[in-house]
């Protein structure tokens, strides 16, 4: 692997895993769009590839399609973050960002989702009217979990069927 296998390159990458997920997608299209992003950012020189990828590694782990809108509509919202303080004069620059943001649209469930977590994270877990709240539904909650884990074994029953293992 090559230091440009980095970079934006980790763009190419995320467009990708959406030819996926939205076949529309006309990635040959933006190649060259991208080629251009890569120029202005300096994004091909060795030292982008210092401390490994930051979007690339972590998108691994997250296999399942629903799944994988959830992840992709929050790194697509930290592109288009980014492009929000980057010169929409140059043509590359706005066709990059008006596929990403019809692309994030797209992902509308996901970025609920998302947004579900976010907020999750803000709850105030010391407040006492939360731990009330929160104790009311501990039940409930590790239903859902019971749910999820046998879920989760009977497929490996079954997997295990089928393998006789
Ligand atoms: C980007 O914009 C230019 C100029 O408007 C256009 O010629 C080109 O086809 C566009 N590329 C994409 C991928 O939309
Ligand atoms: C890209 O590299 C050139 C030459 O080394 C430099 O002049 C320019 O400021 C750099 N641009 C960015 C965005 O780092």
């Amino acid at each position: 692997m090559t230091f440009q296998t980095y970079s934006l390159f980790v763009l190419s990458v995320i467009l990708c895993c959406f030819g996926h997920v939205e076949n529309r997608l006309n990635l040959h299209q933006l190649q060259n769009d991208i080629d251009k992003l890569k120029a202005d950012f300096n994004s091909s020189h060795s030292d982008v590839a210092d401390g490994g990828p930051i979007f690339t590694g972590r998108l691994s782990s997250w296999t399942e399609r629903n799944e994988k809108r959830i992840i992709l509509s929050q790194i697509l919202s930290m592109y288009l973050k980014m492009f929000e303080n980057t010169d929409k004069t140059k043509a590359h620059v706005r066709n990059i960002s008006e596929e990403l943001y019809t692309l994030k649209e797209s992902l509308s469930d996901g970025s609920k989702k998302a947004e579900d977590l976010k907020d999750l994270t803000k709850l105030q877990m010391t407040d006492l009217k939360i731990q009330r709240k929160a104790v009311s539904e501990l039940f409930s909650v590790l239903q859902k979990l019971g749910d999820v884990s046998s879920s989760h074994n009977r497929q490996r029953r079954q997997f295990q069927r089928r393998c006789r293992c």
